[in-house]
């Protein structure tokens, strides 16, 4: 499974990178307003930022509603920083949405369908051509519902029927998460920097680093 950071932050999107773990980004209208910057200036820094990653996501406004609308504000985004081909469109799951990116797809541009809920829909999105689909597992979560299961049953599909399209886990709140959505077959979980520091963390690590300090110490002494 491989690691996208989600947000539209330069700070933390460095500090992804610089670790060595990021293939991609993903940022959304929600994580865009947080940084009160121009939409496509930031993300033309951040594929300035992470040249050699493999997509970055950036979706339609909550203005476009229209396939027609979408598919207008996808060609002025895939012309930043002259075409860069990391530039991935996120269109939200609707009928308007999957119009658009067949649209796209037939393009060669690059698409995630995002705010996916169920398995229909993820089904949906793959056979409009998306070359992501992003379930939402956290927000499930929220509502009583299992985040995780949805995705393990999206990969089990995917995997029967020989779909291509990837997985992105997304809403991916805690450490935990992480780990089911790798071992239910996820291609990708996209997650915020906080979580990835998480991750590579322990206290038995933490303990064990100054257990050698000291020890060192001693000799050195
Ligand atoms: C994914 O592409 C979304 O930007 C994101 O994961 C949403 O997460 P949230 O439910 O924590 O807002």
């Amino acid at each position: 499974m491989k690691f996208f950071v989600d947000t539209a932050n330069l700070e933390d999107i460095q500090k992804a990178y610089k670790i060595g773990v990021l293939s991609g980004v993903t940022t959304n209208p929600s994580l865009v307003a947080k940084e009160r910057i121009k939409f496509e200036n930031r993300i033309a820094e951040i594929c300035q930022l992470v040249p050699d990653i493999e997509s970055v996501s950036a979706e339609v406004t909550p203005n476009a509603v229209m396939a027609d609308e979408m598919i207008a504000e996808a060609e002025e985004l895939i012309k930043i920083n002259n075409g860069d081909k990391k530039i991935t469109i996120k269109l939200p799951m609707t009928l308007q949405g999957l119009e658009a990116c067949r649209y796209l797809t037939k393009k060669g541009v690059k698409t995630n369908v995002t705010l996916i809920f169920t398995v229909n829909q993820a089904l949906l999105a793959a056979r409009a051509g998306a070359t992501y689909v992003s379930p939402f597992l956290g927000r499930l979560d929220d509502i009583s519902e299992d985040g995780v299961q949805l995705v393990t049953k999206i990969a089990e599909l995917f995997h029967l029927q020989k779909i291509d399209s990837q997985i992105i886990a997304a809403s991916v709140r805690h450490p935990d998460h992480v780990t089911r959505v790798a071992l239910a077959g996820a291609n990708i979980a996209t997650i915020p920097f906080n979580v990835i520091e998480q991750i590579s963390r322990h206290p038995l690590t933490d303990q064990g680093i100054d257990k050698f300090a000291a020890d060192w110490k001693k000799v050195s002494q």
